[in-house]
């Protein structure tokens, strides 16, 4: 089977490139390396033996794309190159809807064209917007209260409706909080510039790039007080998409809607906490007042992944904290070094 990947050198992408590799996909990677380096490659061939198929395209050029479909024989496409940086989508908002809604639209156009029959997309639990209703199920409301969670809900309407109308399969993935590293330490997040994310933040103390972490509140309602959120590791993630494309020869063309996290909420200082742990590290951190937008509590209910796609995150918090040390400490600069 071959697989094209979009987005394939960035974070998640890339860990699922080394699952497709592993189980014996054959991987075409689509990237513009906006938020991510060609080194990623040498990575993924050091893990799995196998050097992915790599073209520097980008999804808003139709032509280049269709190119990639010419000469590829795509059997399937997994949808991850967006942009998504919450504060980044709040002040260029026009630049995300362009990226994000006119790459998929690309991508379906492509597969129109091309027959190509499959399809599963990178979503966000960003897409449910400021919930406190606990788990959160697939049937939640969809209320995105930034430009990046809309951009996420506009993907999924438009990868369901192509997927209806041509007869299509579709799984649309809905990711809490990945984190961590593969466990060899040879791939993990590089995010360019500061990190907006906490656990490269954390990471980033931790290894000295950076000097404080900033704690967004610690009057939630929640055991300690500190936002309680789902965090979810990378690699289970990956594996997430082994099954979800597997569950696309079984429901051909349906569209399939599943959240992928751990079903388990932290709280930062419990994140805090296990970092230290695996790192043997103190972290320097500081209150600092709630971030407007916030909310105190939100996991995922993952009852529907494990009775549609038979599956279930498997790494605990311990191993997560782990293997992003690992990552760090071998990459104290990132890939650039
Ligand atoms: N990381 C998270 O916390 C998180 C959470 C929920 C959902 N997601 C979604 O998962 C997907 C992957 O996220 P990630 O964390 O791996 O991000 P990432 O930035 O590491 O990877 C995205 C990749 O897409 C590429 N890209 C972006 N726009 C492109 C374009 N127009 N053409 C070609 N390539 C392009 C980037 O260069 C990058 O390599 C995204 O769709 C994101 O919205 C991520």
């Amino acid at each position: 089977m071959k697989v094209l990947v979009t987005g394939g050198t960035g974070y998640i992408g890339s860990h699922t490139c080394v699952s497709l590799l592993n189980s014996g996909s054959d991987v075409v990677i689509a990237d513009n390396l906006s938020n991510s380096r060609l080194e990623v490659l040498n990575r993924i061939e050091k893990i799995t033996g196998k050097k992915p198929v790599f073209y520097k395209t980008d999804l808003r050029d139709k032509t280049e794309l269709y190119k990639i479909f010419e000469k590829e024989n795509i059997d399937s496409v997994i949808h991850f190159a967006a942009l998504k940086t919450i504060p980044d989508s709040i002040a260029h908002p026009l630049e995300y809807y362009e990226n994000n809604v006119a790459g998929t639209m690309n991508i379906c156009h492509a597969m129109k064209e091309y027959n190509v029959k499959k399809i599963v997309l990178s979503s966000s639990a960003a897409v449910y917007g400021l919930t406190d209703n606990n788990p959160i199920k697939e049937t939640a409301p969809l209320f995105p209260y930034n430009p990046y969670g809309r951009t996420k809900m506009i993907q999924e309407y438009i990868v369901s409706d192509f997927a209806k109308s041509e007869k299509a399969g579709a799984v649309i993935l809905r990711y809490f909080n990945p984190i961590g590293a593969h466990e060899s330490g040879l791939i993990g997040e590089d995010p360019m510039g500061t990190p907006s994310n906490l656990m490269p933040y954390i990471s980033q103390v931790a290894s000295g790039r950076l000097e404080k972490l900033f704690v967004f509140g610690n009057d939630y309602n929640t055991p300690d007080g500190t936002g309680v959120r789902d965090y979810i590791h990378v690699c289970d993630l990956a594996e997430g998409h082994i099954k979800a494309l597997e569950k696309l020869d079984i429901i051909k063309d349906k569209v399939l809607t599943v959240n992928l996290g751990s079903g388990h909420g932290y709280s930062v200082l419990e994140i805090i906490k296990s970092f230290e742990k695996a790192s043997g590290i103190k972290i320097n951190y500081e209150i600092a007042p709630r971030r407007e937008g916030d909310v105190g509590t939100c996991f995922a209910d993952i009852t529907l992944a494990q009775k549609e796609i038979g599956w279930k995150a498997k790494r605990n918090i311990e191993k997560m904290c782990l293997d992003e040390w690992t990552w760090q400490k071998l990459n104290p600069k990132g890939y650039e070094y």
